[in-house]
């Protein structure tokens, strides 16, 4: 019998995979209500059939912008029932990167017999917009990664999508929302087009913070695994390793990754050495940079790693502890309190630790949690243990 293949769908964890991938769009959005009202203001009008709108988004690599527009257009869809007929289209320049791809893809999303040859950029533009006034609808267009498309082959379609109704004494027939990564969009567009944009439909989304992080990587994880298979240490773990860049997709990436070596071990719980950042993205500190601190300094961080190796986070008090019983180990004697802190600090000016006071637990004092975000406490640690001269 092929035990091995007991794991397979024994599902010790995972319910379902789904809400792992980046394309699951949740039904709720974390931290992103005020994104979401500011582009309802700038659709304020859109009830009345004869106006368009146009929005920018642009935001840094995960902080949402794709998704943000998906929920936002699912939400104005079903706002708009039985007022004004919403056909939704989403694009991604970067599948499409030419002007004349993303025309027909437009075309083809509304009629999939559209013609793949023979028309000129103008005359597919102008058979959207008849498919579109046949119907009494209104196209709400997606351009994402948007940049693509025009570094390739330069604003030519947009121009040709924002003047669609110019000269047919009609209105309303298409609303834009422009995505890109890239801050200075605007700046790639000539005056015509900025005019017709608008100046002040732009949204600027920022990084996610930690907090944000974590309540994404809870969301992924309730809907897809079993109820106290993820504990909330594991979830935090994650958010404080994404926060180091903001992006909402490293949170999901950890979390699976997590998951899956936890299933492949057939344990039914997620331990907090499951995630191992360094496996999905590279630490952004070399090991070497240890390699010139103070003696003391390296006493310290030595005494941490070996907690850290084991542990998400340490509390001063057992780095202090810790500290003692390396300095014994390497035949030092261990300096006072005040220059001990004073060591803690320089270690966490240079990127080397971070630390917070955790309010979440009480009757400690001011008990400081010390975590790792940018160096492996295990690569670290048997550096150290090299380059400490013995006293
Ligand atoms: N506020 C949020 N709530 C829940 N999930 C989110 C949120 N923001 C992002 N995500 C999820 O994180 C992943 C990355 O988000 P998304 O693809 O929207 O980022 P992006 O800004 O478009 O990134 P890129 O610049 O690389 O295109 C997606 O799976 C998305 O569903
Ligand atoms: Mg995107």
């Amino acid at each position: 019998m092929a035990g091995y293949l007991d794991r397979i769908g024994a599902g010790k964890i995972l319910l379902d995979r789904a809400p792992l991938s980046y394309d699951w769009v949740p039904s709720s959005l974390v931290g992103r209500d005020n994104a979401l009202s500011r582009l309802a203001s700038i659709f304020s009008q859109i009830t009345n059939p004869s106006v368009s709108c146009k929005a920018v988004v642009t935001g840094p690599v995960g902080s949402g912008k794709t998704v943000l527009t998906q929920v936002f257009s699912k939400d104005l869809k079903s706002h708009l029932q039985g007022r004004r007929k919403i056909l939704h289209t989403h694009i991604n320049c970067r599948n499409h990167p030419s002007g004349s791809q993303v025309l027909q893809q437009i075309a083809l999303s509304l009629d999939e017999r559209h013609p793949e040859r023979g028309l000129s950029p103008g005359e597919v533009v102008q058979s959207i917009r008849r498919y579109l006034n046949a119907r009494d609808s209104h196209m709400l267009l997606v351009l994402d990664e948007v940049d693509v498309m025009i570094r390739r082959d330069s604003s030519d379609v947009i121009y040709r999508l924002l003047r669609v109704d110019e000269g047919k004494d009609e209105s309303g027939t298409l609303s834009i929302i422009l995505v890109s990564q890239d801050a200075s969009l605007l700046k790639l567009f000539e005056p015509a087009i900025i005019s017709r944009l608008g100046a002040s439909n732009s949204l600027i989304l920022g990084a996610y913070g930690e907090k944000d992080l974590l309540d994404i990587a809870t969301q992924r994880a309730q809907a897809s695994c079993l109820k106290g298979s993820i504990s909330d240490a594991v979830l935090s773990k994650i958010a404080r390793y994404a926060a180091s860049t903001g992006d909402a997709r490293l949170a999901i990436e950890l979390l699976e990754a997590s998951v899956i070596r936890a299933e492949g071990d057939g344990r039914s719980e997620v331990s907090i050495s499951d995630v191992k950042p360094s496996e999905v993205r590279i630490s952004s500190l070399e090991p070497n940079t240890v390699d010139g601190l103070p003696t003391h300094q390296k006493l310290i961080l030595l005494g941490i790693c070996r907690r850290l190796k084991k542990d998400d986070m340490i509390s001063s008090g057992d780095a202090l502890k810790l500290y003692h019983v390396v300095c014994e180990e390497f035949g030092y004697d261990p300096r006072g309190y005040t220059t001990f802190w004073k060591h803690m600090k320089s270690l966490e000016n240079l990127g080397m630790i971070e630390s917070r006071t955790d309010s979440a637990i009480r009757g400690r004092g001011r008990t400081q949690h010390i975590t790792m975000s940018n160096l492996l406490p295990g690569v670290l640690e048997a550096r150290l243990s090299d380059i400490l001269p013995i006293d």
